[in-house]
């Protein structure tokens, strides 16, 4: 086993900077921008319960299991699921659960940077004023005339994926460590302000009942597969970011309380982000199920109306750019990570996969103006109408990012000799053990089936 010794300079300084590190890779567009929206376009209440459930009997477990293998590993996800098969005596094809992990977050790079270049246009609109009374009907418009721009589009992706490449290149520990322990809080302290505002438009108790009363009828099998997609998005797994992540992480930390930690944050700051949003939403007669423009249709009119609303908007959007690039950069470490292991320089696979994931992110760009007709996969009922962005988000968080989770669960509670996970999990192994064994593969074949039916 390559295990570093814990006072390795290779690794995280601390408990609290993998914390933060992981926190900033889970804090993301996901909770901000995705979260609010899935949630409306899935009728509320009760989809936010399955999420949750999600999250904890599926999502916390899964984020043990890959912070655990991570460190076994000590390895990008390929190099880590390549060494520890080999140690636990298993078929060497496991490797296979890496490149599925490191594709994943490389097609999901390619969107986020996109979506993230959003963040850009509106701090400077916030910056210019120009949010200072503006209608739901204007805000709704400035939206879609971004949309509408591939030039904007296309400058703000480069930017954003220039950004996560630069700290990729140099390294991620060094410039993550500073701006996640500052930011992260900053982030948090914004969306309560928010959230304190929205308790004034007098539509706070119809967006509490609409996020936490489930409406059972509501769902469907597929909202329950976006669930529990989002619950893998949200907290950056079955993509190798937790696993890469995972292999800086000095021995003597607890994986188990270090990863409830991260999952109740990362829940936080999605509650938070939906008590902030729907209340505008009810308060404006905007539609709750609007799609992924939510978050920047309803927040500039809220901002126009509060009180030092140009500064509190600049400042939520940098915090999401913010919040956005220390996702990003952690997406991209699956693939820098094992890139470097085979050799290449930090700064060539950087510069390599941020390239690459630059050139499929126009197709996404383009998917939203020019392409918005082209919808490829109409042959499958299920993939009806959707468009290339539609599809990369779907793939990855519906299928992809579920059936690698699934494996990890095979590997780590069938595969792996359980005196092994239990050196790294301490007294957590006893509870955690049967839930991986049994209740994750069963909860994530029984989505499956239902989905497939
Ligand atoms: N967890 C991030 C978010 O919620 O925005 C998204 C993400 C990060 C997904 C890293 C996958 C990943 F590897
Ligand atoms: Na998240």
């Amino acid at each position: 086993m390559s295990q570093r010794p814990a006072t390795s300079p290779a690794l995280w300084s601390s408990r609290f900077v993998f914390i933060m590190a992981a926190v900033g890779s889970a804090v993301g567009l996901g909770n901000i921008w995705k979260f609010p929206y899935i949630t409306g376009e899935n009728g509320g209440g009760a989809f936010v319960l399955v999420y949750l459930a999600c999250i904890a009997i599926i999502g916390l477990p899964l984020m043990m299991s890959e912070v655990m293998l991570g460190r076994r590993g000590g390895k990008s996800p390929i190099g880590t699921m390549a060494a520890v098969a080999a140690t636990e005596g298993r078929s060497k094809s496991w490797v296979g659960v890496g490149v599925l992990a490191t594709l994943a977050a490389f097609l999901i790079l390619s969107f986020y940077s996109v979506i993230a270049g959003w963040t850009m246009p509106y701090i400077v609109s916030a910056m210019s004023g120009g949010f200072n009374n503006i209608s739901a009907d204007h805000s709704g418009e400035l939206f879609g005339q971004l949309l509408a721009s591939p030039g904007q589009l296309l400058l703000w992706h480069s930017v954003f994926m220039g950004l996560t490449v630069l700290v990729s290149a140099g390294g991620v520990r060094h410039g993550l460590e500073r701006a996640v322990t500052k930011l992260m809080p900053a982030l948090f302290v914004l969306l309560l302000i928010l959230v304190g505002y929205a308790t004034t438009t007098g539509h706070f108790g119809q967006a509490v009942s609409f996020l936490f009363k489930p409406d059972f009828s509501a769902l469907t099998a597929e909202s329950i597969l976006i669930a529990l997609g989002h619950a893998f998005f949200t907290l950056s797994l079955a993509s190798g970011a937790m696993m890469a992540y995972g292999a800086y992480l000095p021995k003597n930390v607890s994986i188990a309380r270090t990863a409830v930690v991260v999952a109740v944050m990362d829940t936080g700051v999605a509650l938070l982000a939906g008590l902030a949003i729907f209340p505008i939403v009810f308060a404006h007669g905007l539609a709750a199920g609007e799609g992924p423009g939510l978050i920047f249709v309803t927040l500039p009119v809220a901002f126009g109306q509060m009180p030092g609303g140009s500064f509190f908007a600049s400042l939520f959007f940098v915090l999401l750019l913010f919040a956005a690039w220390t996702s990003s950069i952690s997406m991209l470490e699956s693939l820098v990570s094992y890139l470097n292991e085979k050799g290449v320089g930090r700064v060539t696979a950087a510069i390599g996969g941020g390239v690459a994931a630059w050139l499929v992110g126009i197709t996404t760009l383009l998917s939203l103006n020019v392409w918005s007709d082209v919808t490829p996969l109409d042959m499958f009922s299920r993939f009806e109408g959707k468009t290339l962005f539609d599809l990369y988000d779907y793939v990855t968080a519906n299928i992809m990012m579920p059936i690698v989770a699934l494996l990890i669960a095979v590997f780590v509670g069938w595969k792996m000799k359980p005196a092994h996970s239990a050196s790294e999990l301490g007294g957590w192994h006893k509870l955690w053990f049967p839930v991986v064994r049994y209740l994750t593969p069963v909860a994530l074949l029984i989505v499956f089936y239902f989905n497939l039916k």
